[in-house]
């Protein structure tokens, strides 16, 4: 989409195109291709394509952006590297909660961090060197009745001093797809490192961010949404608030767990130790913010092995930050036993968890050639160095 095309889309023309371009419920192909005859009695083919695919991007944007994105604007790469709301909402939250009253968006593309923290009553500015994003993130301001300021503009020499915290989240995607060097993000992480040094200011990151590029002085925090670990975030100066913190977010609202809720080396708990009759499988954001030993403390337990993200423990407990089973049984890790073990049991479809073992759970399924009516589920992993199978009940 084009600039021109999209400020057409927002005049009063193309607006009432855009209101009468959704398909009806259940519409079919034939259907479409009606609407689409229809629509051009009264629109240029390319004013028809701008609304039609203005329709299909607010649909694809609803697990992003929830009922609102029936009144937002997007761009087909705008839309992919945009904040879903629920991280967005996270965010401002954090920076409401320390007192962020002004913010400068460096690279604010749709708009999807920016009108989370206007909506949080942040005075919020933002810029980006794509001048359509900037026209759509203006609109989606507008369209949610929100304050602030856009602008086209290079990050990278913009004056943030007048604003008491800066936000970037540099894109990682380049024309060849997703870009895993720091210094290939845009602007690169010697931009990102500099604004975190040099002032207050939250960097969303890729998840995967080594933990020894985090600088001295800087918390990183993993934030998952129902069970997807979404991104890392980094925190600088009057922001930060602990090392490094994993929250997830979920049906029941938000949590949030930092290093300090981890037992320090040397203290009693979240040791290894043998199965017990609970197992817990911690969240990805967990993991990535290498939390794990906190989850054990807080279920009383241990990690079977202290490389592999599982916990054990003899007590049930309800936590956000691990699926939680009740060990039924230890099978036996050899396949040839392990088949007759689920024969036995009449095991016919079978879940397989794995971690810190090689094995792939379809072709180990289709060795396995389950018969029966039991549904169960299996977790092959290595404790005290030796392969381990347990048969499981998720809580
Ligand atoms: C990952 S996107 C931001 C998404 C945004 N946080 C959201 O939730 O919608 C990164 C944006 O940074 C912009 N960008 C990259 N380098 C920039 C620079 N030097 N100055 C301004 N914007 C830049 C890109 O055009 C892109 O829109």
């Amino acid at each position: 989409m084009d600039l021109d095309a999209f400020r057409w889309l927002l005049t009063d023309d193309g607006q009432q195109l855009l209101s009468e371009a959704s398909p009806a419920d259940g519409a079919g192909p034939d259907d479409e291709l009606a609407l689409q005859a229809d629509l051009r009695k009264r629109a240029t083919a390319a004013q028809v394509a701008t609304a039609l695919t203005q329709v299909e991007l607010r649909r694809r944007a609803e697990p992003k952006f929830g009922e609102l994105a029936a009144r937002m604007y997007f761009t087909h790469a705008g839309l992919e590297q945009a904040t879903r709301l629920p991280v967005a909402k996270h965010r401002a939250g954090r920076l409401q909660a320390a007192v962020t009253t002004s913010l400068i968006d460096l690279g604010c593309g749709i708009g999807g961090d920016l009108i989370a923290s206007a909506a949080a009553g942040i005075t919020t500015a933002g810029v980006d060197l794509d001048p359509v994003r900037v026209a759509v993130a203006e609109a989606n301001l507008a369209a949610l009745d929100l304050p602030g300021a856009v602008a086209v503009a290079d990050a990278t020499t913009v004056d943030t001093s007048p604003f008491d915290t800066a936000f970037a989240d540099p894109a990682r995607r380049s024309g060849r797809g997703r870009t895993f060097s720091p210094d290939g993000w845009t602007p690169p992480w010697s931009f990102v490192e500099d604004l975190l040094l040099a002032r207050p200011s939250c960097v969303k990151v890729a998840p995967g961010i080594p933990h020894d590029l985090v600088p001295d002085g800087v918390e990183a925090e993993w934030v998952s949404d129902h069970g997807e670990v979404k991104e890392a975030c980094l925190w600088s100066g009057r922001l930060r608030t602990t090392v490094r913190r994993a929250t997830v977010i979920g049906r029941g609202g938000l949590a949030t767990i930092t290093d300090e809720d981890a037992p320090s080396p040397g203290e009693d708990g979240a040791g290894v130790r043998p199965v017990g009759d609970y197992l817990y499988e911690p969240d990805g954001a967990v993991v990535r913010a290498g939390l794990v030993t906190a989850v054990a403390a807080g279920v009383e337990g241990g990690l079977l092995d202290e490389h592999i993200a599982y916990v054990v423990s003899d007590r049930s407990f309800r936590t956000p930050f691990a699926r939680g089973y009740r060990v039924v049984e230890e099978l036996p890790y050899r396949e040839k036993q392990l088949k007759a073990a689920l024969r036995e049991r009449g095991v016919g479809t079978l879940t397989i968890k794995k971690r810190g073992v090689s094995v792939s759970p379809d072709a180990l399924r289709q060795r396995l050639g389950l018969r029966g009516d039991v549904t169960a589920t299996l977790v092959l992993t290595r404790a005290a160095g030796h392969g381990t199978a347990l048969l499981v009940e998720p809580f």
